[in-house]
């Protein structure tokens, strides 16, 4: 399945970036996004290293952001004319609540709402470049209580591991709406979770720091993590395989919550609103 054009948000670091790694190794052209800075340059030079003859570019843009995410789309729309393989992998978790530049909660912007526009973005590329894949890194997290739209990015009581939860359900949910609208579009989507992975997750400080400085002896590495990525990136096990949440290579049961219809899609309609692709309700 070489010489694939992939694109992976939040390929230079844990997860994202050893996936991006073995999508270099078996030969197919790799694009990773990450913010600019540090970060973006050490993965560049680490995935030159590994894979000296790798096809490899580098997007920097923060995705917290909507018009860096229409950058984002645009830009790589202009460097290749197809999309095989998409992986919405960027994540944050943040232990208080920090609005972007553009007022929107981050955890929700990055997690859930850069996914939802990109592809929207995208998908006629997909679409073209078909048979396509959408890859979602979702999280075992994902089981949490009712998301409160009223209260979507937790102005009341914010609390930043049920703010990752609930974006993480929000990608489930957004996977298997996706999954709906692309039947027969030879576009499949599927979401993962990685397991619990050695990575700069836990780097924003308060209580996560703390577990991953006492948990970080049983976790697994980011290559360990990446590994149901890699499968449904390109095995032909799965390669007609839509609207799942795998877990170890394997289709795993998520919560009862992720599969409730009438939820994803007024998850669906509120993120057009909240990205600007459908006009705000007066
Ligand atoms: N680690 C775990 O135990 C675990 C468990 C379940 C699910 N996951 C999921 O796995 C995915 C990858 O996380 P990881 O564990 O590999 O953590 P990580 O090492 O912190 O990687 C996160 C990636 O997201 C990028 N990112 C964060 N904010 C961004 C922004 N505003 N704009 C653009 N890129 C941004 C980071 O890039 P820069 O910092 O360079 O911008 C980095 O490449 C996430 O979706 C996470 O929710 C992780």
């Amino acid at each position: 399945m070489g010489g694939k054009t992939v694109l992976i948000t939040g390929g230079t670091s844990g997860v994202g970036l050893a996936l991006a790694r073995m999508l270099l190794e078996q030969g197919h052209l790799v694009t990773i996004v990450g913010r600019p800075g540090a970060n973006g340059e050490r993965a560049q030079k680490e995935l030159a290293q590994a894979v000296p003859a790798g096809k490899l570019e580098f997007l920097p843009a923060d995705l917290g952001l909507r018009q860096e995410v229409e950058r984002v789309a645009r830009e790589f729309r202009s460097r290749h004319d197809r999309l095989d393989i998409l992986v919405h992998n960027a994540g944050v978790i943040m232990p208080r609540r920090v609005l972007t530049q553009e007022g929107q909660e981050t955890t929700l912007a990055v997690n859930f709402l850069a996914p939802f526009l990109l592809t929207h973005l995208l998908e006629d590329r997909l679409r073209a470049s078909a048979p396509a894949r959408i890859v979602v890194t979702a999280s075992a997290a994902h089981r949490t209580g009712p998301i409160d739209f009223n209260d979507l990015s937790m102005e009341r009581h914010y609390r930043g591991f049920a703010m990752y939860s609930r974006s993480k359900l929000m990608d489930i949910l957004f996977t298997y709406a996706l999954a709906r609208r692309l039947e027969g579009s030879g576009v499949t989507v599927n979401c993962f979770h990685p397991g619990v992975v050695r990575s700069g997750l836990y780097r924003e400080g308060g209580a996560m720091r703390l577990f991953f400085a006492i948990g970080r002896f049983f976790m697994i590495s980011p290559e360990k993590g990446a590994d149901t990525a890699i499968y449904l990136c390109t095995d032909p096990a799965v390669s007609g395989v839509s609207g799942k949440y795998f877990a170890r290579r394997a289709p795993a049961e998520s919560s009862a919550q992720s599969h409730d219809v009438p939820l994803q899609e007024h998850l669906w309609t509120t993120a057009e609103t909240l990205t600007g692709l459908r006009p705000a309700q007066p």
